[in-house]
């Protein structure tokens, strides 16, 4: 994607010291303007809100013109022509997969969550090496973005899965590209920057792991509670209109918290609450049940609810030996 009619000054009233302010953030086209938002232009590049809705306003007309956003109003033949082109990474197991109905789905956002340990790592290093393969084996042959905010990427661990999977495994480690966050501002500057880095890698899966842990900790008190929901909401919409826009897999984790904490609600629920809860297309809730994980969908629309068997090994994610959909093969 690029050519002179997606460069932001193409846009009527875009100089040249706007076009700096604006890569300065990882804006670099008017596909980016228009994924990012007036919010996130407004805090870039210090437009005030209504200059800021008027420039996305404009860089989404000028998509549609292009052909590369749709309308406003469209119709439901268009919409079904999008979803046609939904693509399937398999998860490793057929149990994973039968309760996704095929795998994790590109155009949506993914959430895991669960406990210490449940497996939402080894989840989402697993979904590395699968995205790569190719459609007949269950991929979309291409690379994946991991977005590591609390230090448990281990590409030695890429490295044995993909091995233990019978795939050259210095391949596969060279199709992940890793960005580290070290705090909330941070992953945000990086996920501005994601649309740029697509464009770079083809990759079509991207991983945000975990996606509420910089927000927890930085946000602690009621004080600041309004600002952090605020801050994760635009976080969790920048997903979701790259997901869309680009037709790319996004998974998220997200932490189940083992003690009470009254700033962040209910112990049971999922950190973050529910604007991350609402926002993600799909929700998977993972528990531990000795040496295997329990893996069931919360709230689809259309995934009938029940509860899949998984174990984790050498191979990433695996199906549990006693899981009567070992080896079945389930059609995608
Ligand atoms: N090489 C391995 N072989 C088998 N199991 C492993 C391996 N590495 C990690 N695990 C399992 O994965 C668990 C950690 O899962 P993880 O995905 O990191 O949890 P979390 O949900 O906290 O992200 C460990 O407790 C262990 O059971
Ligand atoms: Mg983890």
């Amino acid at each position: 994607m690029g050519g002179k009619e997606m460069e932001v000054d193409s846009l009527e009233g875009v100089g040249p010291t706007t076009k700096q302010k604006l890569t300065d953030v990882g804006i670099n086209t008017i596909l980016d303007l228009a994924i990012r938002g007036p919010s996130d232009v407004a805090d870039g590049i210090g437009f005030d809100m209504a200059r800021a809705i008027e420039l996305c306003n404009k860089a989404r007309v000028k998509l549609v013109e292009l052909g590369m956003m749709e309308r406003d109003f469209v119709p439901a033949t268009e919409i079904l022509e999008r979803r046609r082109k939904i693509g399937r990474v398999t998860t490793g197991t057929s149990s994973l997969d039968d309760l996704l109905m095929g795998g994790i789905e590109t155009q949506a956002v993914t959430e895991f969550y669960g406990e210490f340990g449940s497996g939402k790592t080894q989840i989402c290093h697993t979904l590395c090496i699968m995205v790569q393969a190719p459609p007949e084996d269950g991929g979309l042959d291409g690379g994946a973005i991991y977005l590591d905010t609390e230090n448990t990427f281990r590409p030695e661990r890429i490295y044995d899965i993909a091995r233990a999977r019978n795939k050259d495994a210095d391949e596969i480690l060279s199709r992940i590209t890793v960005a580290k966050a070290y705090n909330s501002a941070h992953q945000e500057l990086i996920m501005g920057e994601m649309g740029s880095i697509l464009d770079k890698t083809g990759a079509r899966l991207i991983i945000i792991d975990s996606a509420v842990a910089h927000y927890r900790a930085e946000y602690l008190g009621r004080g600041t509670l309004a600002e952090r929901q605020q801050k994760l909401n635009r976080f969790m919409h920048l997903l979701t209109r790259t997901a869309e826009t680009r037709n790319v897999a996004i998974v998220l984790t997200n932490q189940v918290l083992s003690t009470p904490d009254v700033f962040f609600g209910d112990p049971s629920k999922p950190v973050g609450g529910h604007v991350v809860a609402h926002t993600s297309t799909y929700r998977i809730y993972l528990r531990k049940a000795g040496k295997n994980r329990i893996a069931r969908m919360v709230d689809s629309p259309y995934h009938p609810e029940h509860e899949a068997v998984f174990i984790l090994n050498e191979k990433g994610v695996d199906d549990g030996p006693s899981d009567p959909m070992k080896g079945k093969q389930i059609s995608r």
